[in-house]
């Protein structure tokens, strides 16, 4: 028997490779990260493989504790890649038989990179999407914090970014609180998907072994085992969940960072940041730049590339597993960290956020913002409501022609728009959100209960 080369595969080469090739065909790079969860499984496969009297127990034991000492090099920072280390997985196998010998070379007996790869992911995503599930809830309980001070402050709702109605800023920051709670339903959607162990397809056809897929998936935490082996090591699905995720929670993220980059500018002044999310100009010493914010609404575009591109490099992909398949950590590591970087500093942002309620409730007075509210009026006194919106329309049309809102109509404006005969009842924006006394709408009452029900919705976190 002659000696193996140091590549996994090596047997049936007589050449060597180029070393473009192996340059590009590297992944160690990219998942060297995984090494905690490449030496899970690994030792949860070994365990198992002496369990079943598949390879002796002496050396399942031999393995343990040689990826035990690997694991501790890896650790302290003295693990020694060779440039033959392919990936993760082989530098790690290579270190083992190193220390163990050919108890070592037994490790792999009934399993595959391609089985093994997609383990190692799928446990990575689980341990980030955990945390993340914290730092998400940290989110909403900011954003909720924040409502519960604000139930009283007024500001104005917009659409098209013209002023339509007034609401309360809580109303306005639980909205952002609810896309983010629709969010957390979607990560645990992914941690399910996450949730079934490939371990035990090998290569693609399952394995000739009596191994316990089972064991090895109780062993590593997974609910369940996947139940076809072509394709459990040819999806991708869970990561794409996971990426579907991150690319929704980057839009809801961004759409919060530019409301705040909008609101603190000094032409609308509705919040002020705190110094510790905000940064200065080089050149313009009176700068304060809401830059937490606008990263937060530029990150959008990276975490929808990731989910793209994991999608584009599974598509058209025939079974089971293809190289194509290197590529997904990636995108995942990526959408990862780029999450892990912005929900503590959207938490601390919104947390620290100076809001002016004066501004706010001064800018829901102005204007016309209780157009509705008289319309509305009009129809109580019994008017069919498309005439009453035409004719507090034409009260606007004369109020804006003088450089009046509607709270200076006079009664010439209101005989000129055929209201001279209506009495008007109170216009202000307190008396606008209460009137919007539904479930989901602005009465204080609703924006409290509001409130409880995504209290329900965290406590279960
Ligand atoms: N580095 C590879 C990856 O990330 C491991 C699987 C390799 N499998 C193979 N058949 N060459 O996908």
């Amino acid at each position: 028997m002659s000696e193996p080369t140091s590549r996994l595969w090596g047997g049936r080469f007589s050449g060597t490779s180029a070393e473009a090739f192996d340059a590009l065909n590297a992944s160690l790079p990219v998942d060297q990260r995984m090494w905690r969860e490449d030496i899970r499984g690994s030792r949860a496969h070994a365990r198992m493989l002496g369990a079943q009297g598949i390879i002796p127990r002496a050396d399942a034991e031999a393995i343990d504790a040689g990826l035990a000492q690997v694991e501790a090099e890896l650790e302290a920072g003295t693990f020694a890649f060779q440039p033959g280390d392919e990936d993760i997985h082989t530098a790690v196998e290579r270190r083992l038989t190193e220390i163990a010998g050919d108890a070592g070379r037994r490790l792999h007996t009934g399993r595959s990179r391609n089985d093994q790869v997609i383990t190692d992911t799928l446990l990575w995503v689980r341990g980030r999407a955990e945390s993340q599930q914290q730092a998400l809830a940290d989110l909403v309980r900011a954003l909720v914090d924040r409502a519960r001070e604000h139930v009283d402050t007024l500001v104005p709702g917009y659409t098209h970014l013209q002023r339509a109605q007034p609401v309360r800023l809580a109303h306005h920051l639980l909205a952002y609180a609810w896309m983010l709670v629709r969010d957390q339903t979607r990560l645990q959607f992914a941690m399910d998907a996450a949730g079934e162990s490939p371990l035990g397809s090998g290569a693609l056809a399952g394995s000739g072994f009596a191994i316990d897929r089972d064991a090895t998936a109780a062993e590593l935490g997974f609910a369940r085992i996947t139940p076809n082996s072509m394709d459990a090591v040819g999806s991708r699905d869970a990561l794409v969940d996971y990426l579907s995720f991150a690319a929704q929670l980057g839009v809801h993220l961004s759409r919060l960072g530019a409301e705040f980059v909008w609101w603190s500018s000094e032409e609308v002044g509705f919040v002020v940041l705190d110094d510790a999310y905000a940064s200065g100009s080089s050149m313009l010493p009176q700068k304060k730049n809401p830059d937490a914010a606008e990263l937060a609404r530029g990150k959008a575009a990276r975490l929808s590339a990731d989910l793209s591109g994991l999608l584009g490099a599974t598509a058209g992909l025939p079974l089971a597993y293809n190289k194509d398949l290197q590529d997904d950590k990636h995108y995942v590591f990526d959408a990862a960290d780029t999450l892990d970087l912005l929900l503590p500093a959207m938490t601390g942002m919104v947390a620290t956020a100076d809001f002016r309620a004066d501004a706010m409730n001064a800018a829901a007075e102005e204007g016309f913002l209780a157009a509705t509210d008289l319309a509305d009026h009009l129809v109580r006194e019994g008017w069919p409501f498309r005439r009453a919106h035409e004719a507090v329309g034409a009260l606007v049309r004369v109020c804006s022609d003088r450089g009046v809102g509607l709270a200076g109509a006079s009664p010439d404006d209101l005989a000129a728009a055929g209201l001279g005969d209506v009495t008007v009842p109170d216009l202000t924006a307190l008396a606008s959100v209460e009137a919007k006394d539904v479930p989901g709408g602005t009465a204080r009452q609703r924006v409290l209960d509001q409130i409880d029900l995504i209290d329900q919705r965290v406590a279960g976190w």
